[in-house]
């Protein structure tokens, strides 16, 4: 979904290294740098990484193909429920409620402490993190703890991560279940988009959903749309896809 709007996917080394040429220098893999070991490490490199992404997010301007979605969930008597495994916030930017997103993997927006002092997970709006593009290295001071001003990570699921504070993801897989218990056998239309076959949480759920049930699952993926039977499977671009459907749907209206 990020693609469209001009952000790199992580697809397969090359593709991570082209988007970070740093990182491609020291020949580090995807997993190997979304790894939680940095943040003990070497502070500097990992929020230089996640401090990169955390600008460049913000600077960027989530595509129409989200308004799209967006109009056609409020048509909708029972709305919409957004699961995403990205981390951007693009959903939320783009008009979507807190309580109609699912983030499976966290978010880079929400930030929480790295000594476990008991401070609850805590929003990044106030955070700014500078990066040197060339070392890809943060310049301190680096995000803290309000509570204890210890070291501070991004609220986002790593590789071999078992610090991750999964409060936030749970309290809004609770939501998404409540959402579900209500829309369930009401022909869901389940629209995936751009879900890899490398982590295929989103992928998983998705077909899961469709299932032997009335659910349509409607795969849009300009490279992986294989489907399974009953699916409707498009090779095409997130945004071309959706603004394909939206002109059909308005050319009948
Ligand atoms: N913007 C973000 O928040 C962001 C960006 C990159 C990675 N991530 C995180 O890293 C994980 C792995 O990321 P990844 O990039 O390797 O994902 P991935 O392995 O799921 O690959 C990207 C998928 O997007 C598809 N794709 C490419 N261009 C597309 C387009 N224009 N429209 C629709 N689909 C398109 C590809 O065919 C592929 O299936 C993600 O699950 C996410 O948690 C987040
Ligand atoms: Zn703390």
């Amino acid at each position: 979904m990020g693609v469209d709007s001009g952000l790199p996917d992580f697809r397969g080394t090359q593709g991570f290294w082209k988007a970070y040429p740093p990182i491609a220098k020291l020949k580090l893999r995807f997993e190997e740098m979304a790894n939680p070991r940095w943040f003990a490490d070497d502070p500097e490199f990992a929020w230089g990484f996640y401090g990169h992404r955390l600008n460049l997010y913000r600077e960027t301007a989530p595509h129409e193909g989200f308004s799209i979605l967006r109009e056609w969930g409020d048509s909708k008597k029972g709305g919409a429920f957004v699961y995403t495994s990205n981390v951007d916030g693009h959903f939320q930017q783009a008009g979507f409620e807190e309580n109609q997103v699912l983030e499976c993997h966290g978010s880079i927006n929400h930030l929480q402490c790295l000594e476990g002092c008991g401070q609850r997970i805590w929003a990044a709006e106030d955070i700014r993190v500078e990066v040197d593009p060339d070392s890809l290295r943060a310049k301190p001071p680096l995000p803290a703890c309000p509570t204890c001003n210890g070291l501070a990570r991004p609220n986002v699921l790593m590789f071999g991560d078992w610090g991750w504070d999964s409060t936030r993801a749970s309290e809004q897989h609770e939501k998404h279940q409540q959402w579900l218990a209500q829309s369930l056998n009401k022909n869901l239309a389940v629209i995936e988009i751009g879900a890899g076959t490398a982590i295929p949480t989103v992928r998983m759920n998705s077909e899961s959903l469709a299932e032997g049930s009335d659910n349509q699952l409607i795969r849009i993926n300009p490279r992986e749309a294989n489907a399974p039977k009953g699916s409707i499977s498009l090779p095409l671009g997130g945004l071309e896809a959706l603004q394909r459907i939206d002109a059909t749907i308005k050319a009948k209206q």
